[in-house]
């Protein structure tokens, strides 16, 4: 028989990997607060991320994108994909604490390449801890290369009154609804062929988390921002989340990218937050710089990785706003 070597060691027996059920949402909840909060170091792990919202409105949104692995009865792990078109990403990924280090993640990890190809995403990736030499070198394994550092920016929503012309997703009739979706889908596959927002647009919709907000130039869609606000969404209390944004490229970008940012300040200030937080991938450096000319600091910086090292959207001149976090 082989001897083993130094670095190898044996998954526990009897994990058995499934998509996540609505009966799991709360044990689901926990292993990511406890994981997050540990790695982390916080006093109490539980309160990781506060009253904000990750899985619940996640697998709402698609429950077809949550994987779970179970060892007798019990939840020990979670991982969410998600699908946008053509590009999908993973995370929040946890594993109970107890049971890091024994393959877990790997078993989660496998089956969500395989949704990935199901879908038929081109461009996929991750967000994870820059400083991490363990997380970097788990998504290796997978194809996933470090790229661009991701900044976790905000800045105070202030109380100066602007007037920037938007207008609201929410607002709009079910039919309109419809002709939207398809005018967003234009507007972000021509960033990236197949970047489609449908998912987040509805589930923001849907459950009520917020608003996505649309910049028109006469009737052509120019921009639109899918944002969350407050207590049980991706924001939290006292704030207001762009988890997505985009202009269209081309000589009035960094203008109407301005104007989109103006708009976010506006809807959150409309919802009374205080804070406005959005991520941005540092391979877009134009739209870095817009960032911190309309006053956003970075809180936290972590790493993109990205399937065979590819940039996707995350080029240069390309005004978006995203984190994958
Ligand atoms: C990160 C996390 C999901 C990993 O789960 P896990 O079940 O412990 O991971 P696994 O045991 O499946 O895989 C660990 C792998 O890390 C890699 N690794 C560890 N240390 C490494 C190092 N110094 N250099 C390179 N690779 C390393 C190895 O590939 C190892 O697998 P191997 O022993 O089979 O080669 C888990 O620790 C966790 O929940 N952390 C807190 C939350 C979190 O950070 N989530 C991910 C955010 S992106």
């Amino acid at each position: 028989m082989a001897s083993q070597s130094a670095s190898s060691r044996t998954t526990p027996a009897g994990i058995t990997v499934r998509l996540l059920r609505e009966s799991d949402l709360p044990a689901a909840d926990r292993i990511f607060r406890l994981a997050f909060g540990t790695y982390l170091g916080l006093a109490d792990p539980l309160k990781f991320t506060g009253d904000a919202d990750y899985i619940r409105t996640r697998w709402l949104a698609d429950p077809a994108a949550v994987l779970a692995a179970e060892r007798d009865g019990e939840l020990v792990g979670i991982n969410l994909a998600a699908r946008w078109g053509s590009v999908g990403f993973f995370g929040p990924l946890a594993i109970l604490p107890d049971l890091w280090d024994k393959g877990i993640a790997q078993l989660l990890l496998g089956p969500t390449i395989d949704l990935f190809d199901r879908w038929g995403v081109r461009h996929a990736g991750l967000f994870t801890f820059a400083a991490s030499a363990k997380h970097v070198g788990l998504y290796q394994k997978y194809g996933f290369w470090p790229r661009f550092l991701t900044a976790l920016m905000e800045r105070p929503v202030g109380t100066e009154n602007t007037t920037t012309q938007w207008t609201r997703f929410s607002a709009l009739s079910e039919p309109e609804k419809l002709a939207c979706l398809e005018a967003c889908r234009e507007l972000t596959s021509s960033i990236y062929d197949g970047l489609d927002l449908e998912r987040e647009i509805l589930a923001v919709d849907r459950q009520n988390l917020g608003d996505t907000l649309l910049t028109w130039n006469v009737s052509q869609l120019v921009g639109l921002a899918v944002c969350h606000a407050g207590c049980g969404t991706e924001a939290g209390s006292g704030k207001c989340y762009v988890k997505f944004a985009c202009v269209r490229g081309g000589p009035s970008a960094p203008r109407e990218f301005r104007r989109l940012l103006n708009a976010c300040r506006e809807f959150g200030l409309s919802t009374g937050a205080a804070t406005l937080t959005a991520g941005m991938n540092l391979a877009r450096v134009d739209a870095y710089r817009e960032m911190l000319g309309a006053g956003f600091r970075a809180t936290t910086q972590g790493v993109a990785m990205e399937r065979n090292g590819e940039a996707g959207y995350n080029r240069p001149d390309v005004f978006l706003v995203d984190d994958w976090r």
